[in-house]
């Protein structure tokens, strides 16, 4: 069998995400995560993490002088599990440089790139009058939700929907994208060549 997919995941808030990762470790999936990493205290996240024994870091920009100190504190932290892969599943900070030289990243985000980009992609989608969203996964580049496209999945917008029932529809296949996604890269490695 080959080595399974090391991970160190990323998240902000309640690590449904995650949860979907932790789970199909668990029934066999081949990756592993090392860790979770979140960008403040008391995420649902690192509570979903620790109830499986995994360990948890903070890593606060509030902490550090500058961004670009908190970079490099995160980078840190992140060599210091030599993972395959980082993976920000909900993790609300744009990563910098040093991140981003250091550690390939995947992101999730729940619309269909390049539209509705940034903080709000659910509201945005849905203040603009789409009858169709979804969830995005790709490669983090130095842009906000601009990384090279991996999957998507479609979601269709009800009459009716609401931001939270629109965001709870795309994350049940936001879920299942980022668990496809990780096997099929634990099963090619070939992406750990440098980004066109
Ligand atoms: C996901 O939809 C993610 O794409 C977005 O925030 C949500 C996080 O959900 N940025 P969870 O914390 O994994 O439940």
């Amino acid at each position: 069998m080959t080595e399974p997919l090391r991970l160190v995941v990323l998240v902000s808030g309640s690590g449904s995400n995650l949860q979907a990762v932790l789970d199909a470790e668990a029934a066999g999936a081949p990756f592993l995560v090392l860790a979770v990493g979140a960008d403040r205290d008391g995420t649902g996240g690192a509570e979903r993490a620790s109830s499986r024994g995994v360990p948890t870091f903070v890593s606060r920009v509030a902490d550090h002088d500058t961004r670009a100190d908190w970079d490099a504190a995160l980078t840190r932290l992140l060599d210091a599990y030599d993972p395959d892969l980082v993976v920000s599943a909900g993790f609300m900070k744009v990563l910098g440089p040093a991140v981003l030289g250091a550690h390939r990243v995947v992101n999730t985000h729940p619309a269909l790139l390049p539209s509705f980009p940034g903080a709000h992609g659910v509201r945005d989608a849905l203040a603009h009058g789409v009858r169709v969203t979804g969830c995005t996964c790709h490669w983090v580049d130095a842009g906000v939700d601009t990384g090279p496209i991996i999957e998507q999945r479609a979601v269709r917008v009800e009459d009716g929907d609401t931001v939270e029932t629109l965001h709870e529809r795309i994350k049940v296949e936001e879920r299942a994208m980022l668990v496809d996604v990780l096997t099929r890269l634990a099963a090619d490695r070939s992406w750990r060549t440098p980004l066109p």
